[in-house]
């Protein structure tokens, strides 16, 4: 089983958009793939129209409460089951700060899934938590979406060092997210960043057909399988596929 996150210590720049397309990619290539949501936003779960059938899911997984495997629903799509979030997700720093091994809970959790799935694909809140901690520990790979600007930049380097700090750094890896190849800007920064290794060819463009998914409620290769948004994410997916897995 390999768990791959997607994280940013910012909010908006793409993690559940590429964490929704690439688990749906992961389970059309025959990867038995899970997505669990972990953010309470729970945008993630509704992307794939589903929802926790009981209150505080997120909470009772992490307190012991609940199974990890009574949690998970199967979506319209064969191979892809999701874990949704909600509100009590909130509370998961809380919950896992007061925990023995506190950064060590999420990976033991997944452990009970480990012979059901091929793939598992996190979708983080933003921020450094206990929570983030736990993530990064439980993941082979974190993907990091970059907007190419000069702030993100700065925020690069905030996630690089904070990851070297935990010893974690060689799982980090980014790709830009959002890009407006019009700008200079995001040329120049893209430019800057490629150099460190760190950061994938394949890039997604701010794209309509992208924030439509809202209102499709689907992945995009699902309901545009021909259109550029679904290329460039195919596109990014086998790129990393070959980055990550040999
Ligand atoms: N490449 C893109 N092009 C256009 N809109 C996008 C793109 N990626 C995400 N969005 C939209 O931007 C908003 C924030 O994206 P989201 O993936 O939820 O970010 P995050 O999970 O990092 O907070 C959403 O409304 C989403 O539909
Ligand atoms: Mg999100």
């Amino acid at each position: 089983m390999f768990v791959a996150s997607l994280f940013n210590l910012k909010g908006g720049v793409g993690k559940t958009a590429s964490c929704v397309n690439f688990a749906y990619m992961a389970a059309k290539d025959g990867y038995r793939t899970l997505l669990w949501d972990l953010d309470p936003q729970a945008a993630a779960g509704f992307y794939y129209k589903v929802q926790s059938d009981e209150k505080a899911t997120a909470k009772k997984i992490m307190d012991h409460s609940m199974e990890l495997a009574d949690a998970i629903h199967h979506t319209e799509y064969e191979g892809l089951d999701v874990i949704p979030s909600d509100l009590s997700a909130r509370k998961l720093d809380l919950i896992l700060g007061e925990q023995h091994a506190a950064k060590k809970q999420l990976k033991s959790l997944l452990k009970s899934v480990s012979k059901d799935y091929d793939f598992v694909f996190i979708d983080c809140p933003p921020g450094f938590s206990v929570l983030a901690d736990n993530i990064f520990h439980a993941s082979d790979v974190v993907f990091m979406p970059v907007i190419p600007t000069t702030l993100s930049v700065r925020t690069y380097e905030i996630v690089k060092a904070h990851f070297a700090d935990k010893s974690e750094l060689e799982k980090l890896m980014c790709f830009f997210s959002m890009v407006d190849i019009r700008k200079n800007m995001h040329k120049d920064v893209m430019a800057q960043l490629h150099k460190d290794k760190r950061f994938f060819e394949y890039y997604i463009p701010y794209l309509s057909d992208i924030e439509k998914m809202g209102v499709r409620e689907a992945p995009v290769e699902a309901f545009a399988p021909s259109s550029y948004a679904a290329t460039c994410y195919r596109a990014l997916w086998n790129e990393i596929k070959e980055g990550v897995l040999e």
